[in-house]
């Protein structure tokens, strides 16, 4: 396994390993070395990996327990055109027909253009994200990571001192009213109850310290709304600088791995009438992360 730095902090590219084809005697060793990889960097991007969604699944879980994207979001069963550990990243309907640009899945799924931290509106949020691009968009349609390590290090230290044992309020129904998507039904918004995460997470690998924002943040418990949110504005601006951010541009069969624990990321826009084929595994945490702060 090869690794070179795609930023001097907090991207690399890994050559030398065939994701389809994991070996059992070799398995454990290559695991522990993605992790140090990834705990270094915070993204790893696998180029030329033409895997299935069965590969990507056993590969996945060799991380750890796979979250179901089940009983999250809005899409219905029958709606639904992969495997139930899968987050759909595309803009296709099970027929694999492009959807309508008014479609409410697709207009639910914007929500993916904030800055955001896979699944922090869940009580157990993910680790790892690894998404597979079977079907990139040729313009447009790049992720974009941010660094929250060296977002919170570049922090004052009177503000460090202020947030350091914040705890805050994530949900769906938060990220979606910023972009005026407010259409949900009781039984949806019963799916998507506000859970508590802190703010500043210690990583259990690196120990290094990192802000824990997302698009799905509503509230700062026992602060004043309004203040709580133009406050979580100010640090998310601060920690999106482009100093903080590598910007991924896909090609056909990358495999791009990231840290929710420790990176932001956000899609940017595409042609919505192009066919996007992105395919979404999602490693599950433990335990809640106020339970990792209280542990630590
Ligand atoms: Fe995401």
């Amino acid at each position: 396994m090869h690794v070179r730095p795609l930023h001097p902090v907090f991207a690399a590219e890994i050559t030398g390993i065939d994701l389809r084809q994991p070996q059992p005697a070799a398995t454990i060793d290559a695991i522990d070395a993605i992790e140090d990889a990834i705990g270094q960097y915070g993204v790893l991007v696998f180029p030329g990996q033409d895997i299935t969604d069965d590969q990507q699944l056993a590969f996945s879980r060799q991380l750890g327990p796979l979250e179901e994207t089940r009983g999250t979001g809005i899409s219905k069963p029958h709606e639904m055109r992969l495997h139930p550990a899968f987050a759909d990243i595309s803009n296709l309907n099970v027929d694999n027909t492009v959807l309508a640009r008014d479609n409410r899945r697709r207009l639910y799924s914007l929500g993916n253009m904030l800055w955001h931290s896979d699944s922090s509106f869940k009580p157990i949020p993910a680790t790892y994200s690894l998404l597979s691009a079977r079907i990139p968009v040729d313009k447009g349609g790049e992720t974009q990571f941010a660094d929250m390590r060296a977002a919170y290090d570049a922090l004052e230290s009177d503000t460090k001192a202020e947030i350091d044992d914040l705890v805050c309020e994530h949900s769906l129904i938060y990220s979606r009213a910023t972009l005026g998507f407010m259409d949900l039904t009781e039984e949806e918004r019963a799916t998507m109850r506000p859970v508590r995460q802190v703010l500043v997470r210690t990583h259990p690998r690196s120990g290094r310290k990192s802000l824990y924002l997302s698009s799905h943040i509503g509230k700062i418990l026992g602060w004043p709304t309004p203040e709580a949110m133009a406050f979580i504005r100010d640090l998310t601006e601060h920690a999106t600088q482009p100093e903080f951010v590598y910007t991924h541009r896909w090609r056909k069969h990358d495999l791009v791995m990231w840290d929710n624990r420790s990176m932001l990321h956000r899609a940017r826009r595409y042609d919505h009438t192009q066919v996007r084929d992105m395919r979404r595994t999602t490693v599950g945490d433990t335990r809640p992360t106020i339970a990792q702060a209280e542990a630590a």
